[in-house]
């Protein structure tokens, strides 16, 4: 834990006021799926800025102040390890030419999940599909730079995503890879969804990657809160088996350690419809075609923490691993998003503590095979969801309640004495 130092009442008063103040991005993608598009984009009440401490007086230079954060000696990695479990993180390019990222990083995790370049826009080749008459995956520069960057720091990697209804470009779904041409037959498009597959586990493979790998999210956000699954152009195209499809070519090209996720959003509220659905990615043996279930777990501090662990130990009882995969807390509800007044952050606090325990304690008691949570970043600033301030440090990287409530630092973690 690095200590830091406030020198003088102006940058104090600055520092203490980023904590309720929402900032403007430092690097964000840009580029975020329009996934949960069901919800309404509400802006966060304006925080209130105390009159006195607006305008610091301009008197004699105070002497410096020194402030300590609490010196804490656990990190995400040491204390998920204690559960045979990785601690993980997003990543985005802009975040390895950052040195506080960096430090961040290094510190805290020992697995990367890409922001965005292993999305199916980020590798599918349309210039090389149309000369080839194929599906073809190009690795870019960028991914390439960030797959270096985790092999040379001994990074392990949840792969993200293969089969998905957004980011993935729409010519893929053409004859001839062009949008104006009609839309494939199911037996062009099943032959496309095989090649793209196999290339990617190929690819990886000979270019000396594959064995960062653990897990790879297979298919992402199939299904919708009513038990139907979502309309996109692979159903369109494929049909419902599309998802059974996808789950056959991983198993036939990814090898036994890279284990097989579906992945999605409102699990809490999808618990029964992804219960049956799991039950039916199994071979003609009966043998499952999937190794984990990947929660998305966007939460908000007003769901209900009790229907959350309900939910995990539903789905762990289907004996597939449970990974939180994209976990970020955002304050209030997604109609009601609050601001980061100094209540708010505190109920965040005991809302990670109280979340990040329990299932600790459901993997202690065997409830859950968890091997994996991620988080969906570490810094308010460079989240997607930047406006309702989810993560472990605010915009001058002070840790926030929700750092020590994360990490069961109890006394930090905004509860009342
Ligand atoms: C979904 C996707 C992620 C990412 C987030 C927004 O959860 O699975 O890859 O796009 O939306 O950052």
């Amino acid at each position: 834990m690095k200590k830091w130092k406030v020198r003088g009442l102006a940058l104090l008063l600055a520092l203490s006021l980023t904590a309720c103040a929402s900032s403007e991005p430092a690097g964000t993608t840009g580029d975020v799926a329009a996934t949960q598009e069901t919800e309404t984009e509400v802006t966060p009440e304006t925080t209130v800025v105390p009159e006195e401490t607006a305008t610091p007086e301009p008197t004699e230079a105070p002497e410096p102040v020194e402030t300590e954060a609490p010196e804490v000696t656990e990190n995400f990695q040491s204390l998920f390890a204690k559960y045979d479990m990785k601690a993980g993180t997003c990543l985005s390019d802009y975040m390895i030419t950052d040195e506080k990222c960096l430090e961040i990083i290094k510190e805290h995790f020992n697995s990367i999940t890409f922001e965005n370049l292993l999305k199916p826009e980020a590798i599918l080749d349309k210039q090389a599909s149309q000369d080839a008459g194929d599906l073809v995956v190009t690795f870019n520069d960028s991914t390439i730079a960030l797959l270096d960057w985790c092999r040379e720091n001994s990074m392990a990697m949840r792969g993200h995503t293969l089969v998905w209804y957004s980011q993935t470009p729409s010519w893929i779904f053409y004859e001839n890879f062009d949008t104006n041409a009609e839309l494939v037959s199911r037996d062009v498009m099943l032959t496309r969804m095989e090649s793209y597959i196999r290339q990617v586990f190929e690819q990886l493979e000979s270019l000396g990657y594959l064995e960062l790998f653990y897990a790879y999210d297979v298919v992402n956000e199939a299904w919708m809160e009513d038990g139907t699954m979502r309309d996109c152009l692979w159903l369109n195209t494929i049909g419902d088996d599309y998802i059974w499809y996808a789950f056959h070519y991983a198993n036939m090209y990814a090898p036994d350690y890279v284990d097989l996720y579906y992945n999605d959003y409102n699990e809490q509220f999808k618990t029964n419809t992804l219960y049956d659905f799991v039950q039916t990615l199994v071979d003609e043996e009966g043998n499952y075609l999937i190794d984990g279930i990947g929660f998305q777990a966007h939460l908000y501090t007003g769901d209900n923490l009790d229907q959350y662990f309900k939910t995990v130990e539903k789905l762990g009882s289907t004996g597939l691993k449970i990974n939180l995969t994209e976990l970020e807390v955002s304050l209030g509800t997604w109609q009601d998003i609050k601001p980061a007044t100094e209540e708010n952050l505190k109920i965040q606090g005991q809302y990670y503590y109280n979340l990040i325990g329990g299932l600790l304690q459901m993997v202690e008691e065997g409830k859950v095979e968890m091997d994996s949570l991620t988080f969906w970043g570490f810094a308010d600033q460079l989240s997607w969801r930047k406006e309702r301030n989810p993560l472990f440090f605010d915009s001058a990287y002070k840790p926030k309640y929700a750092y020590y409530g994360a990490l069961q630092i109890k006394e930090y973690a905004g509860f009342d004495e």
